[in-house]
């Protein structure tokens, strides 16, 4: 089958898919988009992730460019291993203030990713770095504008690294450049920072709100400091990207002793029976 890609009301080859020079998340990084990963032909959380398109797109006054229940469908058709959706305010001549009566832009693609890869990383464990939070207050809201987390995750990658968490000045985890980050305390305790401000809400992580109930997990929602991290039990990074992937070493530290943490690995081994699964 070729890859597709959807492009403002059409189905196009993937290859030549393209949107307008004026659009206006190619100027401004003006728009909104979500990524669902794909588990053996279901979409997962698709409910939770455009309720969260719903809500960016309201703090941004951006019009939803179909109906909801069409961009389902749209979704179902590009759908193949990763489905990427985004929606700028437009194209309109480059003005900054918002342009009126502009048609929102939606772009649907998707992408194969190898779930044996994945769970080879999840096997070894990925290590991560930190670098100073240097991103503005609204990363609550799921944009377009990730040039913090796109360098901070090529030094991570320079670092050897699978992923940079940003810290604050008192030594507190934010987040990952596209992940949200946990701890295990020694009790065994799942511990992420509140998402009310200041990270982005995974719907990985709320999902797993839901297993940890299931499991008879506890969790506290606390920040936690990279000294707690680096001591901690367990950690681990949660996206639609990595599902739940532990994190073995912070800094060149290895937390615990270097290998995956065994609820990491459980938490990862049920979340396809508790997520919400769309047929693609
Ligand atoms: N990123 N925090 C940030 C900054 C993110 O970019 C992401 C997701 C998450 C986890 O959210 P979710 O569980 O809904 O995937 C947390 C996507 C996968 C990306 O940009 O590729």
């Amino acid at each position: 089958m070729p890859r597709i890609a959807y492009v403002n009301g059409r189905y196009v080859r993937h290859a030549v898919a393209a949107v307008h020079i004026e659009d206006r998340g190619y100027q401004f990084a003006d728009g909104v988009y979500e990524v669902c990963e794909v588990a053996r032909g279901f979409i997962m959380d698709m409910t939770r992730h455009l309720d969260r398109l719903d809500r960016s797109l309201g703090h941004l006054e951006i019009a939803w460019p179909m109906a909801r229940k069409a961009l389902e469908t749209v979704l179902r058709e590009v759908v193949k291993r990763m489905v990427y959706l985004q929606v700028t305010r437009g194209v309109a001549g480059r003005d900054h203030v918002f342009p009126a009566a502009v048609r929102s832009a939606l772009v649907v693609t998707a992408k194969r990713s190898d779930p044996a890869v994945a769970l080879a990383r999840a096997e070894i464990g990925v290590k991560v770095i930190t670098v100073p939070e240097n991103r503005w207050e609204r990363v609550d809201i799921k944009t377009v504008g990730l040039l913090p987390n796109v360098l901070a995750k090529q030094k991570a990658k320079l670092a050897g690294a699978y992923e940079a968490w940003f810290v604050d000045p008192d030594g507190t985890v934010k987040e990952g450049a596209s992940t949200n980050a946990w701890i295990v305390t020694k009790d065994g305790k799942l511990v992420t920072r509140p998402a009310e401000s200041g990270i982005l809400r995974g719907i990985t992580r709320t999902t797993l709100f839901d297993l940890a109930a299931k499991m008879g997990l506890t969790i506290e929602e606390r920040g936690f400091t990279v000294t707690e991290a680096k001591a901690a039990r367990e950690a681990f990074i949660t996206a639609a990207t990595t599902v739940v992937m532990p994190v073995v070493a912070i800094d060149g530290d290895p937390v615990a002793n270097g290998h995956p943490g065994s609820i990491a690995l459980s938490l990862r081994g049920s979340f396809f029976d508790v997520a919400e699964k769309t047929k693609a």
